[in-house]
């Protein structure tokens, strides 16, 4: 039928129908509300099917029901003409993925706001399908730090996941460029540090800039608001606050965050520092001062209220240790620590707020970086700069989430073509995405289980608005969601045509009619590919980045 992500088994289409139209009526089980009311006010708006509430056993009717005996968000939907369609699910998840499926199985329009033929009826095969995840993190990262999306497109992005079974958003809320959350009792870090005046244009060795101010935050409402909004999508949200490093906003902010000592030094006597206006990576970084430390710890209070989720990505990549080289303050800690260089430092910095969340119930999670310190156990790691971070995290017996850069950055441009708009990066194409095993073959099972998924990560230096961010993350973050979901084959023995073909025949309708402005299947046709990525040696640094 199309589907995607592909499902594990599918038995049938046979012949026959169930046919759902404005009389069609749903049976709810307990355990089954967040399904029930996505039905009532996502699929049935789209189709102008009421869903009235029916027995459970009425015949031809919809029914939903929990059942322990299957996976943790595994489900079963059966079809059977006459009798009706009953989605099984191992847990509420699994029903809501059921349900996600069932969408599909109604046709593109399911997929619209209104309906395009209120009420008219509709049939689904007969047919029964077992579904289970490979992975239970199936991420997005949105950097909304670079470019600010408003929280209506942040909801649109958890329906758009919802949509492909992916359950974890990563937001990346805080950078150089700009700081998006409302903290209550440091109101100068939106006041001040969710503002730039001017952006660069391009990639960081682009001469263009946009002379006009960027900015914008969310409000603790507005958290609420998405973190609810994705938990009725049984996705959960994880914030990522940045430190040591990627916090020139914060320093603009509050100048005392900052090494001051060699600020000063180096701006005549002046220490105020502004959100940063270019791309790369700050060398302003936060002062290993205690001072520093309850800040954050502030900082962490409320987010923790706001994010009642396991995780908490504290970023910990790309700190420049020269401001540290440099500070009397940074040097004199380093003393009474008794590390041996900055490193330790970042360790020691990092270590913190390990045991600071791990005394509050939660995981902290970071970019591979933080490995080179050595971690709490519970600590887990996004593998970020390929695969190394990753393999040596589970050997440690870390958890580790899988979104190497040679892979799943969809910043990176789809074709070598001169009218890619913005085009940084190395050529990612959909086929590479669809090729990209998250489970390196180095690892044996046991460290296997310690990748707990995989994650596509969307940076937004280049993506000023939401048709760039749609336009980089689609089609790709539907193979990206195969990956994630799919018990695929090994990368060389997947079968990119059958979902070449199952995008050209369905999903690309379906992202139409979400309104999605995806890269149009342009080509290159499959006489012009390249090798794909798997054929090809990974680079070093991608250009232009
Ligand atoms: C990263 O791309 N700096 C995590």
């Amino acid at each position: 039928m199309q589907l995607i992500p592909a499902p594990r088994a599918i038995d049938g289409p046979t012949r026959g129908a169930v046919l759902f139209d404005r009389s069609t009526p749903v049976w709810a089980g307990p355990g089954t509300e967040t399904t029930e009311r996505w039905l009532r006010s996502t699929l049935g708006p789209a189709l102008g099917l009421p869903f009235p509430a029916g027995p459970k056993d009425a015949p031809g009717g919809l029914r939903l029901l929990v059942d322990d005996s299957l996976e943790p968000e595994a489900y079963r939907l059966t079809a059977v003409p006459h009798a009706g369609v009953e989605i099984r699910g191992g847990d509420a998840a699994g029903v809501f993925w059921g349900a996600q499926t069932l969408r599909q199985l109604l046709g593109p329009d399911a997929f619209r706001r209104a309906p395009v033929r209120p009420g008219a009826t509709l049939g689904i095969p007969s047919q029964v399908i077992e579904d289970a995840p490979r992975f239970r993190w199936r991420g997005l990262m949105l950097d909304v730090a670079r470019h600010f999306m408003p929280k209506d497109g942040v909801l649109r992005y958890l329906d758009l996941m919802a949509a492909h079974k992916l359950n974890v958003l990563h937001l990346h809320l805080t950078d150089d460029q700009g700081w998006r959350i409302e903290i209550k009792r440091y109101p100068r870090l939106t006041e001040v540090g969710s503002w730039r005046a001017r952006t660069k244009f391009g990639h960081r060795a682009s001469p263009l800039w946009e002379e006009k101010p960027h900015g914008g935050h969310y409000t603790q409402d507005d958290i609420r608001e998405i973190v609810a909004y994705a938990a009725e999508r049984h996705i959960a949200v994880v914030p990522e606050i940045d430190v040591p490093g990627h916090s020139q906003a914060a320093i603009a902010a509050y100048p005392e965050l900052g090494n001051t000592d060699v600020i000063a030094a180096s701006m005549a006597g002046g220490t105020a520092l502004s959100v940063w206006d270019n791309w790369g990576i700050s060398s302003n970084v936060l002062a290993p001062t205690d001072n520093t430390l309850r800040f954050y710890e502030g900082v962490f209070e409320e987010v923790l209220e706001l994010f009642p989720g396991e995780f908490v990505h504290i970023g910990g990549d790309e700190c420049p240790k020269d401001q540290w080289r440099r500070s009397a303050v940074a040097q004199a800690r380093i003393e009474e620590l008794g590390l041996a260089d900055e490193d330790e430092l970042q360790a020691w910095f990092i270590g913190h707020f390990d045991k600071w969340l791990s005394a509050r119930g939660r995981r902290l999670i970071g970019w591979d970086e933080i490995l080179e310190g050595g971690l709490a156990e519970g600590a887990a790691v996004s593998s970020w700069r390929g695969y190394a971070g990753g393999i040596a995290a589970a050997r440690a017996g870390h958890d580790v989430v899988m979104c190497p850069e040679q892979f799943v950055y969809l910043d990176h441009r789809q074709d070598a073509g001169a009218d890619e708009p913005v085009p940084i990066g190395h050529v990612r194409t959909l086929e590479d995405v669809y090729r990209f095993e998250p489970v390196p073959a180095q690892l044996t099972d046991e460290e296997a289980g310690h990748v707990i998924g995989t994650q596509a990560n969307v940076w937004t230096e280049v993506m000023e608005d939401q048709g760039r961010v749609d336009y980089q993350t689609f089609p790709r973050l539907a193979a990206f969601a195969e990956v994630a979901w799919s018990a695929l084959p090994a990368p060389q023995e997947r079968d990119f045509a059958d979902f070449d073909r199952r995008m050209a025949v369905a999903h690309y309708r379906r992202l139409d009619a979400l309104g999605v402005a995806y890269r149009p299947p342009t080509g290159p046709w499959p006489w012009q590919k390249r090798p794909g990525v798997l054929g090809r040696p990974l680079e070093g640094p991608p250009p232009n980045r």
